[in-house]
């Protein structure tokens, strides 16, 4: 397997890299008037506007180029043909399979999955059903109110922004509360205002063994059982999603009440499965699979569409032109509708716990700039915190600007001053504004020389920084479906550029394995001995100082 480096492709983008670097991108738009319509793509959710970035036609075919040269299209066969991609796992990759209605059998090693998520989407529909008509009643024989999920990573952040997204699409039958940090202040600011007698948690975990998640379990069901006064209540109120019933039973959930998951879908790529209750709860089982509608058509237009033509592609091969091939280290993701603002935490984890690695699939050290840390927030607040920096610091960071031509909201006059601020955003970032315009503009004001020649030098924005512009026409459940797996897509791209195996987790590992080793150190009475100095004396001072009370 010939290594990325020495790939043609690879060399001649290194070399432009030299060369686009001395251009502007403003200079790109004088050069093609046709720019937009050259580097966008207009889909049934969404226009994808790309043309503001620094490359050029020539950059963008060798990007083609060095996709074809990493067999892109036949890794993406592989994975939507179920093989074992997720190597060091040993598993396939087959999200996908969730959102395919169409219904065709999909084998996966001799075993018909598609019954098998018929089964699964059968029994969350059959659920959600029962609990929003009021018929799922708890140990009072009340109908339930509340919903409590209780999960971490993707067991909490892909539902809980989608129901934050698609708020305004709930009837509002049922509160949906989301409990992930083990910080006990959060179960106990969720619990405090909720009756135990009309509240059923939901406890999402595909291994069903994170500590948080475990340890805020128990204390929820400790909550409930000292206000039902005995066990049988749990059954009415614990329901469990895990691909390990074992460890769910021996919690002590009823086996009626666990929902499958399966080692094929990771748990950043799983709010398609049960563990998208929450969204089923919160919007009704139809809009839940307007959200699978949505991401299936994503998947056609990725598994179909030529590379030139494919939005997953393209934003994979930019973000890997501006971080391996420009240096740019992070990625900001700006969504302006307030809707999307559980969308950056959601992204963080899908696109950092899946490419943040340095190995690639031989064990072997990358020696090339892998994948951007990813960050952002709601864009106008945005503007207010860190804008400063994206404008006028010394670090280009690459964008994705997120909006939508249609507010969700029936609230007037708000949404176009919203989007004059996110298309001029771009545009600024874009052309910046020079010192002699800025001078001018100054001049113009009646501003003295010597104001002028102190203050031009601080009022100049370079300009030059790439964004991509994602405009869809409206949140609803099918767009956000389909921007979702966009993202998915892209990160599976990427990771095939890069040769990174994408699926699995191993860097959370080691946290996780010393914080259990280091609670127990905290248990036991005595002062601790082992560690470095540094860790050795904070737990001795944390448990000196918790003992005084
Ligand atoms: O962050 C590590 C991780 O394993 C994620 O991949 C996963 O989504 C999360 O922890 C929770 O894992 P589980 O669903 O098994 O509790």
């Amino acid at each position: 397997m010939s290594k990325r480096t020495s790939l043609k492709s690879w060399k001649l983008l290194e070399s432009h890299a030299q060369t686009i670097k001395y251009c502007h991108i403003k200079q790109l738009f004088d050069d093609n008037p046709n720019r937009f319509k050259d580097f966008s793509l207009n889909l049934n959710e969404f226009l994808f506007d790309f043309s503001k970035n620094l490359l050029n036609e020539q950059i963008l075919k060798d990007l083609f180029s060095l996709a074809r040269e990493c067999e892109l299209e036949g890794w993406r066969e592989k994975m939507f043909k179920g093989h074992r991609i997720n190597t060091t796992e040993d598993r396939s990759v087959l999200h996908v399979a969730l959102r395919d209605r169409a219904n065709e059998a999909i084998f996966l090693e001799g075993v018909n999955l598609t019954s098998q998520i018929n089964t699964a989407i059968n029994q969350i529909k059959k659920f959600s059903d029962k609990v929003r008509t009021g018929n799922w009643k708890g140990y009072s024989g009340k109908p339930i109110k509340d919903i409590v999920n209780i999960g971490v990573g993707g067991s909490n952040l892909g539902p809980q922004m989608v129901t934050e997204a698609l708020k305004q699409y709930s009837d509002n039958k049922l509160n949906i509360h989301y409990v992930s940090n083990v910080d006990g202040t959060q179960i106990a600011d969720v619990l405090t205002p909720l009756d135990p007698s009309q509240t059923l948690f939901i406890v999402s975990s595909k291994t069903f063994s994170t500590v948080e998640t475990m340890t805020n379990a128990k204390t929820a069901m400790n909550w409930l059982t000292s206000a039902s006064f005995n066990q049988s209540a749990i059954s009415k109120h614990f329901i469990a999603v895990s691909s390990n019933k074992k460890n769910a039973c021996e919690f002590g959930i009823e086996e009626e009440n666990i929902f499958d998951m399966w080692d094929w879908v990771g748990g950043r790529f799983s709010l398609w499965s049960a563990i998208g209750l929450p969204i089923a709860l919160d919007l009704g089982f139809e809009k839940f699979i307007e959200l699978l509608q949505g991401a299936h058509e994503m998947d056609l237009h990725f598994r179909n569409s030529p590379l030139e033509e494919n939005a997953p592609v393209i934003m994979a091969l930019i973000s890997l032109w501006n971080c391996t091939f420009l240096g740019s280290q992070s990625q900001a993701i700006l969504p302006y509708d307030q809707p999307l603002h559980k969308l950056t935490a959601y992204l963080q984890q899908a696109e950092m716990e899946s490419n943040g690695k340095s190995v690639n699939w031989f064990g072997e050290e990358i020696d090339y700039p892998t994948v951007p840390s990813i960050w952002g927030e709601i864009g106008i607040n945005g503007q207010h915190a860190f804008y400063q920096y994206l404008h006028q610091s010394n670090n280009i960071v690459p964008a994705d600007f997120i909006g939508s031509v249609k507010s969700v909201t029936s609230v007037q006059g708000h949404h176009d001053t919203l989007m004059a601020n996110f298309f001029a955003q771009t545009e600024a970032l874009m052309n910046g504004v020079d010192e002699k315009q800025v001078r001018t503009d100054l001049m113009a004001k009646g501003r003295t020389k010597e104001y002028i020649n102190k203050v031009a030098p601080h009022k100049v924005h370079k300009g030059n920084r790439p964004t991509n512009t994602i405009l869809l026409n409206q949140i609803t459940p099918k767009s956000l479906g389909s921007l979702i797996a966009l993202y998915e897509h892209k990160i599976f791209c990427h990771g095939i550029f890069l040769q990174i195996c994408s699926f699995d987790q191993w860097g959370v590992e080691l946290g996780k394995g010393l914080a259990n080793n280091i609670l127990s150190e905290i248990k036991d009475d005595k002062p601790i001995t082992s560690h470095d100095s540094s860790t050795r004396e904070l737990i001795n001072h944390y448990k000196l100082v918790s003992k005084q009370g």
